[in-house]
């Protein structure tokens, strides 16, 4: 594995995304039937790459379908038109290739840290040994080796979140699905979360497609982002964060100065307020 390599900065460098395309999303469309008989279009012809190695953002309004085309991606909802190939196979069903974090926190309270991050391998027959042993680096990874044997009831918000990433990473999916993982955690705590989670992609080498509507996370955490209209759905428009030139830096002050941020930030801001689905409440 290429080890990150230091600028004169101090920054970290990361290895450059080897160009593979990891997840293809061609033309997806979601529509939902209700009871009443209406129907409602909730995602419209949406369409990107994720690239091997790539930290995919989607970013966008509430209720503009960031959600419903990860859940799609992740197997728990069909799509009603295009396609979604991950590594060259159709996706039809949930997959032990997808790891999914959510918001609300989704550990067992009655298995210790240890065990809620083993429970996976567990199911997938996974040795006891090497079970211990991935266990602990990924509970190293997030930064928990002194609360392996609590509960979760004893975690903070943060922590608790920790355990699942490690317990989703321990499952060594080929493509780390996260819908807004920090929106329950206080600024402070989302803010370290976040730092954590570049750190982790730079030591795991994962490929992420993350969900938010929080405009500095996604500057922050993407290598490239999706930006979602307002309901419904579509792209409006793709991005890449060149300015960081190529580099995933775990220092959010340092991304925040950064040449080239501001704009990127303004120009964000300014399609996220036309998309609004709130922009007439003061006309
Ligand atoms: N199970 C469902 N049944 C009907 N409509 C739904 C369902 N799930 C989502 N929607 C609708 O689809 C749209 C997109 O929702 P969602 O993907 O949750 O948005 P986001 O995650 O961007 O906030 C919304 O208008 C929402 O009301
Ligand atoms: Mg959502």
């Amino acid at each position: 594995m290429a080890q990150p390599a230091q600028t004169e900065a101090g920054l970290e460098t990361k290895p450059p995304v080897n160009g593979d395309t990891k997840l293809i999303v061609t033309g997806l469309m979601k529509e939902y039937h209700l009871s009443s008989g209406e129907n409602i279009q909730a995602v419209v012809d949406v369409s990107f790459d994720v690239q091997d190695n790539e930290v995919c953002v989607l970013l966008g309004p509430s209720g503009c379908g960031k959600s419903t085309v990860l859940r799609m991606v992740a197997g728990l909802e069909e799509p009603s038109g295009g396609s979604l190939v991950l590594d060259g196979h159709e996706i039809v069903e949930p997959g032990r290739d997808r790891g999914m974090v959510f918001q609300s926190y989704t550990s067992f309270d009655w298995l210790s840290v240890q065990e809620n991050v083993e429970y996976g391998m567990r199911l997938n027959s996974v040795s006891k040994a090497e079970r211990r042993e991935k266990a602990a680096h990924f509970i190293n990874l997030v930064n928990l080796t002194k609360f392996k044997d609590a509960f979760p009831s004893q975690l903070s918000g943060g922590m608790k979140q920790r355990v699942a990433i490690a317990r989703t990473l321990a499952n060594e999916p080929a493509i780390l699905l996260m819908d807004e993982p920090f929106g329950a955690l206080d600024a402070e705590t989302r803010w370290t979360m976040q730092e954590l989670l570049l750190h982790i992609m730079e030591s795991s080498q994962t490929t992420v497609l993350m969900v938010t509507h929080d405009i500095e996370e996604a500057i922050l955490l993407a290598d490239r982002i999706v930006f979602m209209t307002r309901h419904p759905g579509r792209v409006r428009e793709e991005l890449m964060t060149e300015f960081k030139g190529g580099r995933r830096i775990a220092d959010k002050e340092a991304v925040i100065n950064l040449p080239g941020y501001s704009e990127l930030d303004r120009h964000i801001m300014h399609m996220m307020r036309e998309e609004s689905p709130n922009r007439d409440v003061f006309t």
